[in-house]
């Protein structure tokens, strides 16, 4: 493929709708989102069946917005980028359906992609960008790992968490504290106002050599210094505090590790925990006295968008990646190891 490349990403995997234009000459050109966090707040957490209608009432106008914020027409795309997992089936059949749809129609490829995989690459959709090799800490609500990336499609997993990943257990400890769903932001927040010293809480695993990571024990000892405390706001604070201290340390201590122990100069940071204050400025800081390169996607592209989406479809697209037949193909689990290399 050597004609130039404008590619429509569509992300509808959880409770984001978004859609975003990615062209080859001039980078992004437009992007959408769209967050149903007011409809699912009142569960406490995501209704699958309630995510899928909302994309389904939402893809549109807002595929509409980014071709008329790029001003673009539809028969100048050259290619469509869709979520096809890993996610809520019901809800990544709206944006695969959709997308492979509207390829067929416009007879342009499409390509369904992996969501992690869009993650890794956000950080490239900014000004200063990584080259390979480099070691990503994937930091979101599903996934908590340390990965090589040598090229794309070509990823190695250093470690993981083997219970929660970091974003749940930032969720879970959220509403523990009262704070409605998705509370990692709200968490980080209070935070600020949470005093040091009052509460201490392990590192989990730091003390093992290899790169996995625990955090249901950390949200376990919150649950028990909090059942202790007197439930006023300044103890939520400072359990917040602490918290978020061991969690981010934790997150620090073995990143570090990695980079060592790989020789690798560059850093990037992917993810919706990617987003927190305290692990941007922990890892820059601490990185710096390593001589590594640290890599942040602005805030807006760290939690779910169809930016990276698109992105990511480009990148495969042009190595001449595709939908191979008609069919709507979405994946709930997808693990990162099953991508092909390029
Ligand atoms: O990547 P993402 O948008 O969705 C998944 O693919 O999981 O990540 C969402 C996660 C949630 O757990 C959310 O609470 C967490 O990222 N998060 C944060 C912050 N912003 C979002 N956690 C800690 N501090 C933040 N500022
Ligand atoms: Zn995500």
């Amino acid at each position: 493929m050597s004609k130039r490349q404008i590619i429509l990403g569509i992300e509808t995997s959880c409770d984001e709708t978004a859609a975003a234009i990615y062209d080859e000459d001039n980078g992004l050109l437009a992007h959408e989102i769209y967050s149903q966090v007011q409809l699912h707040n009142q569960f406490g957490g995501v209704v699958p069946e309630l995510a899928s209608r909302d994309h389904v009432r939402k893809l549109l106008p807002l595929v509409h917005k980014a071709l008329e914020d790029a001003k673009l027409a539809l028969n100048q795309l050259t290619g469509i980028a869709y979520t096809s997992g890993p996610g809520l089936i019901g809800a990544l059949l709206v944006g695969a359906t959709f997308g492979r749809s509207l390829a067929w129609s416009l007879n342009i490829p499409s390509l369904g992609v992996h969501h992690l995989e869009a993650h890794l690459f956000a950080a490239m959709l900014e000004e200063q960008s990584p080259s390979y090799p480099f070691i990503t800490l994937l930091v979101s609500g599903g996934h908590t790992q340390l990965m090589r990336v040598n090229q794309l499609g070509n990823y190695q997993i250093l470690g993981e968490t083997l219970d929660d990943a970091v974003g749940e257990a930032f969720d879970k400890t959220a509403k523990l504290l009262g704070l409605p769903y998705p509370g990692g932001a709200k968490l980080a927040e209070l935070a600020n106002q949470g005093r040091p010293g009052r509460f201490h809480f392990p590192r989990p695993m730091i003390d093992r050599p290899d790169f996995d990571f625990s955090f249901s024990g950390l949200k376990t000892a919150v649950i028990q210094a909090w059942q202790k405390s007197a439930k006023d706001e300044q103890t939520k604070a400072d359990l917040a505090y602490a918290f978020q201290e061991a969690a981010i340390e934790t997150l620090v201590i073995k990143t570090v590790r990695a980079i060592q122990r790989e020789k690798i100069h560059h850093l990037v940071i992917a993810g919706g925990v990617g987003a927190n204050r305290l692990l941007r400025q922990r890892l820059r800081e601490t990185l710096a006295l390593h001589d590594v390169a640290t890599y942040f996607p602005r805030i807006e592209f760290c939690t779910d968008n169809a930016a990276m989406v698109a992105y990511l479809g480009f990148l495969r697209l042009k190595a001449g990646q595709l939908d191979s037949d008609l069919g709507i193909h979405v994946r709930a689990r997808w693990p990162v190891d099953e991508l092909t290399r390029f």
